[in-house]
């Protein structure tokens, strides 16, 4: 059941009895879901989930959303359910939605992030279900990489990231999605002034079909405009976005300096990139999106000095690519090549 790597576990029966069994004494597990693996913790376990912050490396003050194994769960942790939620939930769970509502007093402070509201998500992944159902409770689980990284889209990512100080992963392939859950804050008075904290696969377009409009993005400076600050999701190597127009001449710019240079871009490269680590990426955003962190992943290890993204549409289904991109690439323009003379 466990293979060479040690803590990969297959997600067979016994698999998840073996993973519930560490749940249950207050262990961590590595868990599939949809948009990425978690790190789940039992939510009502307030030591299960201090481990969780102290693993990732994690700030105390960022909440983690809780995975649920059904909507009718709800309400044991959300009050004041407006109805747009439980209409959201039956449109979209289980899915890639996280629904940020206020909470019961019961929710742990260090859950919440102490805040008056807590994130709640059903995930759509069957690994991550039959967890939920098993465990019979929730799960408090944020993206299974060390804070401030990318998050992991397959078991070897968790490995890579948190291997020496989890308990287990349970396995359950590539994930689908490849990029986090859309957070939806319907926290505000009567439900009417939804937001959207973090773009995800359910675009603003998407949620407006029970929303009845597109949902505005987070209000400037909100101090826990989640998926973290910019510079959230990040490779080590500095990332830069370039603009379609000019992307070639960037390319040939720094292939002129003697950088090395690795490559995202919706096309192939021309007879004179080819010296390049180029990838070409998908031309529709939900094939990009489910190979995005794990072609990050593999040019950040050979450690190019830069890594260049051909800019994306400004259609909202590309919304939350543009926006991981972005905070990938933050504070890498002032990062010096370090070039030999
Ligand atoms: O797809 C996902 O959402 C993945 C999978 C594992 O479910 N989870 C995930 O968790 O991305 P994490 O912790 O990496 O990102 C969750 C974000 C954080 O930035 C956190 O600040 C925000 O959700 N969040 C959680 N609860 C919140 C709350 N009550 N109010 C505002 N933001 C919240
Ligand atoms: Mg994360």
């Amino acid at each position: 059941m466990i293979n060479d790597l040690g803590k990969i576990i297959k997600s067979c029966q016994e698999g998840i009895a073996w993973a519930v069994d560490i749940l249950r004494r207050g262990g961590l597990v590595a868990f599939p879901t949809e948009t990425v693996y978690g790190l789940g913790a039992d939510a009502g376990n307030l030591q299960a989930v201090h481990r969780i912050f102290a693993v990732k490396n994690r700030p105390v003050n960022h909440p983690l959303i809780v995975h649920l194994a059904e909507p009718a769960a709800l309400d044991r942790w959300a009050r004041e359910i407006p109805d747009v939620a439980w209409r959201l939930a039956q449109r979209f769970w289980p899915g890639p939605l996280t629904l940020i509502l206020k909470r019961r007093p019961e929710a742990l402070d260090i859950v919440t992030g102490g805040q008056d509201t807590v994130g709640l998500r059903c995930p759509a992944h069957p690994v991550a279900l039959t967890l939920l159902q098993a465990f019979d409770g929730a799960l408090a689980a944020p993206s299974a990489n060390r804070f401030g990284r990318l998050s992991p889209t397959c078991a070897a990512d968790v490995v890579v990231e948190l291997g020496n100080s989890i308990e287990c992963i349970l396995d359950g392939g590539e994930c689908v999605i490849g990029i986090e859950s859309t957070i939806l804050d319907l926290s505000g008075s009567g439900g009417s002034a939804a937001r959207v904290l973090r773009p995800g696969a359910i675009t603003a377009l998407h949620l407006s079909e029970i929303l009845g409009e597109i949902p505005k993005g987070p209000t400037v400076g909100s101090p826990r405009a989640p998926g973290g600050r910019a510079g959230h999701y990040a490779p080590r190597s500095p990332l830069l976005l370039v603009e379609d127009g000019c992307f070639d001449d960037v390319v040939q710019l720094y292939l002129n300096a003697g950088a090395t240079v690795a490559v995202l871009a919706r096309r192939p490269p021309r007879v004179n990139q080819t010296g390049v680590l180029w990838k070409v990426m998908p031309t529709d955003p939900v094939s990009y999106a489910r190979i995005l962190y794990a072609q990050l992943r593999e040019v950040d290890v050979v450690s190019p000095q830069r890594i260049l993204v051909e800019s994306l549409p400004s259609s909202h289904e590309w919304d939350a690519i543009r926006d991981r991109l972005r905070r990938a690439s933050v504070g890498s323009v002032n990062r010096s090549l370090n070039l030999n003379p």
